[in-house]
């Protein structure tokens, strides 16, 4: 349990709230500090004599308040003489300044207005400068990013989703500079010398956290969707070159929003803005949403296939938000998930719908959908409700349980309840609680009402329990039993459990007919002879009656982990070997056996011998799983013997692979065939297939940067990073340092941490948190030595020797550092857990207490993972390589 969960005290008072903020900011890039005057409207239900709302790293220079009430009986509208607050007492801890008067203010409504000043500031939240060069100029812009609690650093607010208002912003500024907020600028006057003021029409009722304004040179794209929304994608200069793609996707999925919802986008402008430092990928400010570069430009030359579905997928994410989040809002962050888990759902149908021949659900499976089921495999994660307070605490529940386990179980429900009901329940919540905020259950209700189905039971029993269930298929005389219990991936964890959990669980399931005589059938018979059945698994133990089952959970479709009986399980096998199954079976299948010996509920080398019958397999997405499950074993082995033959398995699976898809793209070939490639050559040149190193040290020298495609640009890189020295590595660095494109940046950084000498890996650790490297970009690169397993213990004693610089980089409140310490996680040595949690109990890393317990759970897991399969291992891979 999280200490900080009682600090309920974090909270305001809830007998104020703001209705409307007048708000004006004249910012100074040079200097970087900001000056502001508001009025604020606002609301109390009882006489008070303090108001206290949240205001960080702010000045407040005078506060005044001004009450005017309408007197019954005089029936004259009499104001009461304005005050000024004789005090004012800041509380750094809670965030919050409290002003107090000497006479009442009586209930009512009042007029309170604050003079402040503040500070633009290096760490990419609340009002934040970012820096770029052109011809050698080094220029100036600023903007917000105020989610989660961050708008307290610009202007003294009531800082809560819940706390809605309408919102008037002007922005003095130098006349060479634009002006961007969430509205149409409506006034643009004259100011003082050299400055104007740009005033913006006043916001929809809306939350602090979705404010936003931007100063500084742009030049932007335009057009209009169908109906005639102004979309804008603002680019640094010379850049809107690449703003075309974007463009492209931000109108389509208005387009697609307007219809789905049946409510039209409510801004008559929409702005979609690069911003050269940013810490996540893009952050959904209403009618002005701000990426990151490397999220939101696309130049078609240089740009890799899968960097552009990642900023169509976060454009997607992004726009889904103006409805879902932005019209309405969670109550409080709390029901985070209801934002996030939603928009990750409808980016992924979205631009399915964009763009069908992308599969991206499927996709979506192989990569955030399996990354949340190892994260919520955790006993240290948590429920997708879960209970916040402190802004540290906000900040961490930013993860794939909240986006990736929040649309995988919003998928369920859909699948559960069909697509149309589920269309159907959304404009209902939608349409019944626009400008307003909400929780789950209000959710669930709109969908019982359309669906008639009993969803709150159901979907309660997913998103107020932690984890998820395992279910264990036996056969029995009765037919097929089927038992649920909380799937851990560590066994200690799972030996000290003793909660008992129990899941509403939809389980499709498939019904081969007779296996033996089908088997001398054609194929396409098969598949006709076998059908669907789904049953809701309501108890800890049910039973089927058919005596033989198939894929259970076909599809994917439930949140689950299958353990089959050793029978059905070979019966599955053959599916897989004839190529009689689904390539999203096939996935699920080998997902949950390399989890499965990791969690210890098999052995390990029940997985590894499995994994062989895929030596066929075709698709990227059961290759992906296959890539993450042997990686996970491999990162286990300390000894160079084992190692080499560990390697020599690995390249058994990889490199016939990688010989069929070959360094070129083929005509005609699938879409995903691109990420295969990319997957078949990392593997096989990373186990060791002198080959593929060749073939791709040559393509590098041959062609170095410009020429070679950008979808095999990453991987090119990394083996060479692999297989190179200095000179390599100072050819990495000075490519770094001149392109100018982020996403080719991200891709140089990555193989910056691949080389195999420790000495260069210190060097890119360095080169990280140098003046060369964005903070935006550093956590990547510091990761990408930390994960490389010839740069594990090096880079540990990095962060450890760097602590200071650490935190004053990366733990301004934001992800940074939770990120930046997850791959301590892969250790295995039970002598470092005790180092870490020695070392962060001198040292406080914050935002990053669960992420810790997460670490510390993991390596634990590894060290008693490896100490009981290895001998097992060992005696598998002298056998067999
Ligand atoms: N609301 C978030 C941005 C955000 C993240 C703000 C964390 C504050 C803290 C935004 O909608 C988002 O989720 N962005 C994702 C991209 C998305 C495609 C998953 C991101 O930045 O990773
Ligand atoms: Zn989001």
């Amino acid at each position: 349990m999280n200490k900080k969960t009682s600090k309920k005290s974090i909270r305001l008072p809830i007998h104020i709230s703001p209705s409307y903020y007048n708000l004006e900011i004249r910012p100074d890039l040079e200097s970087g500090t900001f000056s502001g005057k508001e009025i604020i409207k606002i609301k109390t239900n009882k006489d008070i004599k303090q108001i206290t709302l949240h205001s960080k790293d702010i000045k407040i220079e005078t506060v005044k308040i001004n009450r005017s009430q309408k007197v019954i009986g005089n029936k004259k509208n009499k104001t009461t003489k304005e005050q000024f607050s004789y005090k004012i007492v800041y509380d750094i801890k809670k965030e919050i300044a409290t002003f107090y008067f000497k006479n009442k203010i009586l209930k009512g409504t009042s007029e309170l207005s604050i003079i402040f000043s503040g500070i633009i500031n290096n760490h990419l939240r609340g009002f934040y400068k970012s820096k770029y060069v052109i011809d050698g100029k080094e220029k100036h812009l600023a903007t917000t990013q105020f989610e989660a609690t961050d708008a307290r650093r610009a202007f003294p607010c009531f800082d809560e989703p819940a706390q809605k208002a309408i919102f008037e912003i002007s922005l003095i500024i130098q006349n060479e500079h634009t002006a961007i907020s969430n509205t149409l600028p409506v006034n643009i006057r004259e100011h003082s010398a050299g400055y104007k003021i740009v005033s913006f029409s006043p916001t929809p009722i809306m939350s602090t956290y979705l404010l936003a304004f931007i100063i500084g040179e742009f030049e932007y794209l335009e057009g209009y969707t169908k109906e005639k929304v102004q979309v804008r994608i603002y680019t640094t200069t010379s850049k809107k070159n690449q703003a075309k793609f974007a463009l492209d996707v931000a109108i389509k999925s208005i387009e697609f929003f307007n219809e789905y919802f049946d409510i039209p986008y409510p801004l008559p402008t929409l702005d979609l803005i690069a911003i050269p430092d940013f810490e996540s990928a893009a952050m959904e400010n209403w009618g002005a949403v701000t990426f990151r570069e490397s999220a939101l430009l696309i130049d078609e030359e240089n740009s890799s296939l899968s960097n552009k579905q990642w900023a169509a997928i976060v454009i997607a994410h992004e726009l889904a938000h103006q409805w879902f989040g932005n019209l309405v809002t969670m109550n409080w962050w709390t029901d985070l998930w209801l934002n996030e888990g939603f928009a990750s759902y409808m980016e992924n149908f979205c631009i399915d719908h964009l763009f069908p021949n992308w599969n991206v659900w499927s996709l979506f499976l192989a990569d955030r959908y399996s990354v949340a089921q190892r994260l919520d495999a955790l006993s240290n994660s948590h429920p997708v409700e879960v209970e916040v307070n402190h802004p540290d605490e906000i900040n961490e529940i930013f993860d794939m349980v909240s986006y990736a386990k929040g649309s995988a179980i919003i998928r369920m429900l859909a699948e559960y309840i069909s697509e149309d009901q589920f269309r159907d329940g959304l404009r209902h919540y939608l349409k019944k609680h626009s400008y307003k905020n909400t929780k789950t259950t209000d959710l669930w209700e709109s969908f019982e009402k359309t669906s008639g189905k009993p969803v709150k039971k159901i979907m309660n029993s997913w998103t107020k329990q932690t984890g998820y269930p395992l279910v264990s298929v036996i056969s029995s005389n009765k037919g097929m039993e089927l038992k649920q219990e909380r799937f851990f991936s560590s066994r200690i964890s799972n030996k000290n459990n003793t909660e008992k959990s129990l899941w509403q669980i939809h389980i499709k399931y498939n019904i081969p007919n007779n296996t033996k005589e089908l088997n001398k059938k054609s194929h396409k018979n098969f598949i006709t002879n076998s059908r669907d059945e789904r049953i809701l698994m309501d108890k800890r133990s049910i039973i089927i009656k058919e005596k033989i089952v198939g894929k259970i959970n076909k599809d994917e479709i439930s949140f689950i982990k299958v353990c089959y009986d050793k029978e059905t399980l070979e019966s599955l096998r053959k599916e897989i070997v004839e190529n009689r199954m689904g390539v999203v079976d096939r996935l699920g299948i080998i997902r949950d056996i390399f989890a499965l010996a990791e969690g210890g509920y098999i052995s390990t080398t029940e997985a590894l011998e499995f994994s062989l019958s895929y030596k066929n397999e075709t698709e990227y997405i059961v290759w992906s799983e296959i890539s993450s499950g042997i990686s996970k074993i491999y990162n286990l082995i300390n000894d160079e013997e084992l190692s080499i033959k560990f390697k020599k398995y690995a390249l058994s699976l990889f490199s016939s692979i990688a010989l069929s898809m070959g360094f070129e793209k083929k005509i005609n070939e699938k879409h995903s065939d691109v990420f295969l490639r990319n997957l078949a050559i990392g593997n096989s040149a990373f186990y060791g297939d002198k080959k593929v190193i060749r073939e791709a040290k040559k393509i590098f020298d041959y062609k170095i940067e410009k020429d070679i495609s950008a979808d095999i640009k990453g991987v090119i890189y990394n083996v060479v990073a692999q297989n190179g020295n200095i000179k390599e590595w100072r050819l990495f660095e000075s490519m770094y340092k001149e392109s100018p494109m982020h996403e080719e940046k991200e891709r140089m950084g990555r193989a910056m941490g691949s080389f195999k000498d420790k000495s260069i890996l210190e060097k890119t650790l360095r080169f990280a948190l140098s003046k060369n490297v964005r903070n935006q970009d550093a956590p990547f690169i510091l990761s990408a030595v930390w994960t490389n397993k010839d740069g594990r213990d090096l880079t540990w004693k990095f962060i450890k020797d760097n602590w200071t610089i650490i935190l004053k980089n990366f733990a301004e409140g934001g992800h940074f550092l939770s990120r930046l310490l997850s791959p301590l996680g892969n250790h295995t040595n039970i002598n470092d857990l005790k180092d870490a949690k020695l070392f962060f109990k001198k040292n406080n890393a914050p935002g990053s207490e669960r992420t810790l317990e997460q670490v510390y759970e993991k390596i634990q897991s590894n060290s008693a993972w490896w100490k009981d399969d290895k001998k097992d291992i060992e005696n598998w891979l002298n056998k067999n390589y």
